[in-house]
């Protein structure tokens, strides 16, 4: 089968959050380039069969440090694209839990990383580290990586983002640790989280336009615009960043194809670092995303599942993932 070129081989690598959408299309290829994959996630793939995308699953929760040192153990490479996230309802509705969990998983699979003496470290950082007045002035075009400080990013989500890229930086300079950034900008495509509260705009708009016949409701003023990046031109991103001599600062990772307010990606510094950048059109992209929804939601209707894919509910987190260690912490003690 054809592809795009292997850019690493060989190599024993971990993918932390491999259970999940872009984790697993990376798993997947990592495998395909003749890799040793380790995945480790708290939660199964819910598309494909383990053999499909890794050599080793762990099903493991991230925040506790002795876990992610063992699914790191021999690890050349450590890809990091875990988090508890989802689109925008969600990371603005579970601030507090978010963070927390998401500290603690960065924070413990770097340090991992580190202590099995692994030599590339690459961290799935967020477009919405950037100052969020910018992100609201019409006359921006695009966001450059230099716009991340001063720091005001519109949520804890990106704050906490923020302060893991300058640790992942700090690693590098005091160990001998490569560490590689990328901002990512609005990924989507097949695989991807598409009901439930977590799904962003992209695949939430293909399962209303599925299951409406007129119109759909669409949140806030309509207004906003987004920079959208096929799963496929990320997972190529990120092999190009993780495997580059020169990339060593944080990265925009996303297509410049929007239009004006809102969040877009500038490609000035990638085109320089990796002459390379997405390039995947939204048209292109969309049209594979709303065909596999699509079907999705017929399999559910053929088994029988009466739901409203017409409209999103924003969802609140409860504190069951903190009282779930908490409680297996007092087992323990
Ligand atoms: P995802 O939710 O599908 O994948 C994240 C995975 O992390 C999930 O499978 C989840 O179970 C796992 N995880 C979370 N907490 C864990 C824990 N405590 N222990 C073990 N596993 C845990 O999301 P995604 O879209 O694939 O995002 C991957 C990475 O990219 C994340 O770091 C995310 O913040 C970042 N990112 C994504 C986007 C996007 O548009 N999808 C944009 C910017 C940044
Ligand atoms: N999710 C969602 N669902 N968003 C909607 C909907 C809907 O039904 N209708 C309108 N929107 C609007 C949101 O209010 C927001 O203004 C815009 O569409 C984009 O929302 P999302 O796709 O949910 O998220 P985002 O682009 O603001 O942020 C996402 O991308 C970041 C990287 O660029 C999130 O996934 C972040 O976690 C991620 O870091």
């Amino acid at each position: 089968m054809s592809g795009p070129a292997p850019l690493v081989t060989g190599k024993k690598v971990l993918v932390a959050g491999g259970g999940g959408f872009i984790g697993s299309h990376l798993a997947r290829r990592l495998k395909k380039d003749g890799n040793y994959v380790v995945v480790a996630d708290w939660k199964k793939n819910e598309f494909m069969a383990e053999p499909e995308f890794c050599d080793e699953f762990f099903l493991v929760d991230l925040r506790e440090l002795e876990n992610c040192i063992k699914a790191s153990k021999g690890c050349h490479h450590v890809y990091n694209l875990a988090a508890d996230m989802g689109g925008m309802g969600f990371i603005e509705s579970n601030q507090s839990v978010l963070m927390w969990n998401n500290t603690m998983v960065s924070s413990n699979v770097l340090e991992a990383a580190r202590r099995n003496g692994a030599e590339r470290y690459f961290y799935s950082s967020t477009a919405c580290v950037y100052n969020e007045d910018l992100q609201l002035d019409p006359s921006n075009p695009g966001l450059k990586e230099g716009d991340a400080w001063p720091a005001k990013p519109q949520e804890v989500y990106g704050l906490e983002k923020l302060y893991h890229e300058e640790m992942a930086l700090a690693y590098s300079r005091d160990f001998p640790l490569v560490s590689r950034i990328a901002r990512f900008h609005n990924v989507y495509g097949p695989f991807g989280t598409w009901k439930g509260g977590r799904e962003k705009a992209p695949a939430a708009f293909c399962r209303k336009a599925v299951g409406s016949t007129e119109h759909f409701e669409v949140w806030g003023d309509g207004e906003q615009t987004r920079s959208f990046m096929y799963v496929d031109d990320c997972v190529e991103g990120v092999l190009r960043i993780m495997m580059s001599d020169t990339a060593t600062m944080p990265l925009n990772l996303g297509t410049e194809q929007m239009g004006v307010r809102g969040r877009n990606s500038d490609n000035t510094l990638i085109r320089e670092m990796l002459g390379w950048e997405p390039l995947i059109s939204i048209e292109d992209g969309l049209r594979e995303t709303y065909f596999w929804i699509k079907g999705q939601i017929e399999k559910e209707r053929a088994a029988g599942v009466v739901f409203d894919y017409s409209s999103s509910k924003v969802v609140v987190q409860t504190t069951e993932s903190l009282d779930a260690l908490a409680s297996k912490q007092e087992k323990s003690n």
